[in-house]
């Protein structure tokens, strides 16, 4: 679950520099923990690990501190190795006994143990015990469970997924960035389990590094379960989908493949569905780093890209809304030089022969954390920023998008309490409108279950059509009218 301590990062990069501490002297207790991380008891085989340990986490500490902001309230690196760390960390202090009941229900641990002096970090890390039988200090527990990730990626899944049915009347729930395990994730759950959706699915990011535990937490959480009231019972069958995230991969996208789409039925991280009128076309971007061009036709990604080619070609008449984790386009600088490759591909998948221009009639896509209505007359799909799922951060007050980035026509300022400058979390509903109407209603819920607007999307009108245009609930005013 996110961990409150974990989601400072003053206090991750002064984790970092605790264990780079402990790495830089080659003492028994430090060797010890080593040794026991790798299970080698052999001199020069530690020193080895040691050394090598020490560059690692040296160089992470640099990108670290480096790293720009997200604009989030809650730290969840987007450094691979980082946000593995902090997974690392926060799967610890809820198995250790000591620390357990710590994180969201208890934020000011760490002032207990560090900050009042009782400990400095360096020392926390060798004084905290993982438990007592073994008396092992924190800092092997940390080095035990970092040698057990593993780093590089994990087979793609082999395959091509078959176009599923998706009902005419289908209520479709869209999650993003919703696999934190905390108030806001669960308020959110609640909400789409009292709206009984046929189908969820989630548009990647299982914080902090997508690693075993944290898939399985994301299970017990996921809105959509087989037994009401006996979370973890199972996943009701084809109600269930998920994309691949970029924090998914921190661990190599392993326990995402083994764990969770196993649990959904899923076989392969892409997927179609369609009904008369619409398709729902699910990618990944994240295996390859948010593309979705290979580079080759023995890049792992390549089934998924001539797959996609080859669904465009057909089922002319369907409008297509593309589901991704990674964003086509933002209104701000980082992040839109970050989607210029994704960007490239989509212009390369429009110029083939039999796709074209308007493929694509909308796109729902997360990584941000904020929910944002881009522009629809000066984009070749309706792009809509949906990040908002869990992570705790700031209301949006920035309503120009950075030069030469991409224009806001609506996005939530909705805070959780009068002034408390804190956003909610919300996620989208789509409800398609059956076999003799080609329209499809759009509303973004948040975590109070309140519709913060809704829009009208028709098949046959096209995306740019204004008789469903965004209606928007004005929160303040209603405020201000109380
Ligand atoms: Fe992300």
């Amino acid at each position: 679950m996110l961990h409150d301590k974990v989601g400072d990062k003053s206090f991750i990069t002064a984790g970092l520099d605790a264990v780079i501490d402990h790495l830089k002297e080659p003492t028994g207790d430090n060797q010890t923990s080593i040794a026991s991380a790798i299970s080698s008891t052999d001199k020069d085989v530690v020193e080895a690990e040691r050394l090598a340990l020490l560059h690692h986490f040296t160089a992470m500490k640099s990108s670290a501190s480096t790293e720009q902001s997200h604009r989030d309230v809650h730290y969840v690196s987007r450094v691979d190795p980082v946000g593995a760390f902090q997974a690392v960390l926060a799967k610890l202090f809820k198995e250790i006994p000591g620390l357990q009941g710590y994180g969201d229900a208890n934020p000011i641990w760490a002032t207990t143990l560090v900050e009042q002096g009782i400990y400095d970090l360096k020392s926390f890390f060798h004084h905290v015990h993982d438990d007592v039988s073994r008396k092992e200090p924190f800092i092997a527990s940390v080095l035990k469970e970092w040698k057990q990730l593993k780093f590089e990626r994990a087979p793609y899944p082999a395959g091509l997924p078959a176009t599923l049915p998706l009902s005419d009347h289908a209520k479709v729930a869209l999650l993003a960035d919703w696999g934190g395990d905390n108030p806001a994730a669960r308020k959110v759950a609640a909400v789409v389990n009292r709206q009984k959706p046929d189908l969820a699915i989630h548009l990647g990011d299982i914080y902090y590094g997508g690693i075993a535990s944290e898939c399985e937490t994301f299970l017990r959480l996921w809105p959509l379960q087989a037994i009401a009231g006996k979370p973890g019972a199972g996943i009701p069958p084809k109600s269930s989908l998920a994309l691949n995230g970029n924090h998914e991969m921190y661990s190599g996208g392993e326990a995402y493949f083994s764990v969770v789409l196993k649990a959904f039925g899923q076989p392969q991280p892409f997927f179609c569905l369609e009904n008369k009128h619409w398709r729902l076309i699910g990618l990944d971007t994240a295996y390859a780093a948010g593309r979705l061009k290979p580079t080759s036709e023995t890049d792992p990604i390549a089934p998924q890209w001539n797959w996609l080619l080859n669904l465009l070609k057909t089922g002319e008449k369907k409008a297509n809304i593309f589901l991704t984790h990674h964003q086509p386009v933002s209104a701000h600088t980082d992040e839109h030089n970050d989607s210029a490759p994704l960007r490239s591909d989509i212009v390369d998948l429009m110029a083939v022969d039999g796709i074209g221009q308007t493929a694509i009639f909308g796109w729902f896509f997360g990584h941000e954390h904020r929910c944002a209505l881009y522009r629809d007359s000066e984009l070749p799909y309706n792009a809509r920023l949906i990040g908002n799922g869990c992570i705790p951060h700031q209301v949006q007050e920035e309503k120009a998008a950075d030069a030469g980035c991409n224009n806001v026509d609506y996005f939530n300022k909705r805070q959780d309490a009068i002034g408390s400058g804190a956003a909610v979390s919300m996620y989208a509903q789509l409800t398609f409108q059956g076999s003799e109407s080609a329209e499809l209603l759009i509303e973004y819920i948040d975590e109070d279950n309140e519709v913060w607007g809704s829009e009208v999307w028709n098949a046959e009108r096209g995306r740019l059509d204004a008789s469903g245009k965004f209606q928007e609930t004005d929160f303040d005013k209603q405020l201000s009218d109380q």
